[in-house]
């Protein structure tokens, strides 16, 4: 290590009690959310990772991951794949979360005991899970994992920072210098960069059978850090060397923007949810703010918080890039 005071993910992991080695079965694990959850499990050192990919796809894996590929309409080819495994990470696209159906039916076949959904974004017990269908439906999901004798645990990292930042989903959009600070939506959220969502899971499927069992049918939540969209653009602007009158900052009433958005909608543009979506994560009570939970689970997982500046500054870097 260069940096006697760095201290680098494995070491974190090492410092905390003994990681439990396990065989997991990952899907999408070449996917925005896979590929860094797969990183981190790798470099725990301790686990036997599957990854189990759609025969068409052209992903590729890392060396020491075992690939099957086939149909996953074909359940033998699904309870082969999953013989012997303890667990199933399933990080599908969002647009496809119903091929979760073939591939929980056949991890109860094949004896796994625990499921990670579809989930990687924001509470289901917020009060916005009602809301917002995208976040409703995943509840299906994880009724059948119990009905089938098996347990999940859903991972919460609310909108991934890095990820949303670099599309201007924050109402920020840093290669164009404009943002649309909302009005009425300036409460503290959690948020989590992509490596830190890959870090928590890895962590959790390192700890010991006997704390693993206390997360049985619960959400774990993870967080980087927690801030507002205020913070965010001043962070933008440190990064980049910016200021206020170098940026058009326009400052809009939230509710109009929701309004606007569900407008674009009902003409036929479902994306246009975006708006109101990140903008619930900012309005006060609507369960943004889950950092009390977060800072529990972070210390059983042996976790560090992110920091804001530092996760900002590799996005701009990005953007300048074009990466
Ligand atoms: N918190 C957030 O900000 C946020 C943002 C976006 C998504 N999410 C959540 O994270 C999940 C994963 O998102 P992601 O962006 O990481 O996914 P992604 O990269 O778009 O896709 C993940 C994997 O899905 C598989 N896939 C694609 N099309 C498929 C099909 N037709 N049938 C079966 N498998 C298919 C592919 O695996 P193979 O090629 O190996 O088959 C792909 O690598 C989403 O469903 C959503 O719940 C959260």
């Amino acid at each position: 290590m260069d940096n006697i005071f760095e201290v680098s993910f494995s070491d974190t992991l090492s410092i905390m009690s003994a990681k439990q080695g396990r065989n997991i079965a990952m899907v999408g694990a070449s996917g925005n959310i896979g590929s860094r959850t797969l990183a981190a499990i790798l470099e725990t050192g301790v686990h036997t990772v599957t990854a189990i990919s759609r025969g068409e796809s052209n992903a590729t894996f890392p060396a020491g991951v075992a690939v099957k590929k086939g149909d996953y309409a074909d359940e033998s080819f699904l309870v082969n794949a999953l013989q012997k495994q303890d667990v199933l990470v399933i990080q599908l696209g969002f647009m496809v979360t119903g091929q979760q159906i073939p591939l929980i039916h056949a991890a109860a076949k094949a004896g796994v005991k625990y499921i990670l959904p579809t989930e990687f974004g924001s509470d289901p017990y917020a009060p916005f899970a009602t809301v917002f269908p995208m976040l409703a439906e995943k509840k299906k999901y994880r009724d059948l994992v119990e009905e089938l004798g098996m347990s999940w645990i859903a991972v919460v990292n609310n909108p991934w920072f890095d990820w949303s930042l670099k599309q201007g989903n924050w109402g920020i959009n840093v290669k164009e210098k404009k943002a649309v600070l909302y009005k009425g939506a300036e409460a503290k959220f959690n948020t989590t960069t992509l490596k830190q969502v890959g870090e928590g899971v890895a962590a959790l499927l390192s700890l010991p059978d006997a704390q693993l069992e206390t997360f049985k049918n619960k959400p774990v939540y993870l967080s980087s850090f927690e801030t507002t969209q205020k913070e965010m653009l001043d962070s933008v602007f440190r990064a980049t060397g910016g200021k206020e009158g170098d940026w058009n900052i326009v400052v809009r009433d939230a509710t109009d923007v929701i309004a606007e958005g569900r407008e674009e909608v009902a003409k036929g543009n479902p994306f246009a949810f975006v708006y109101e979506f990140y903008i619930a994560h900012m309005q006060d009570g609507f369960g943004g703010d889950y950092h009390e939970k977060a800072a529990k689970d972070a210390e059983i997982l042996g976790l560090k918080a992110g920091n804001l500046d530092d996760a900002v500054k590799a996005v701009v870097q990005e953007v300048a890039t074009g990466n």
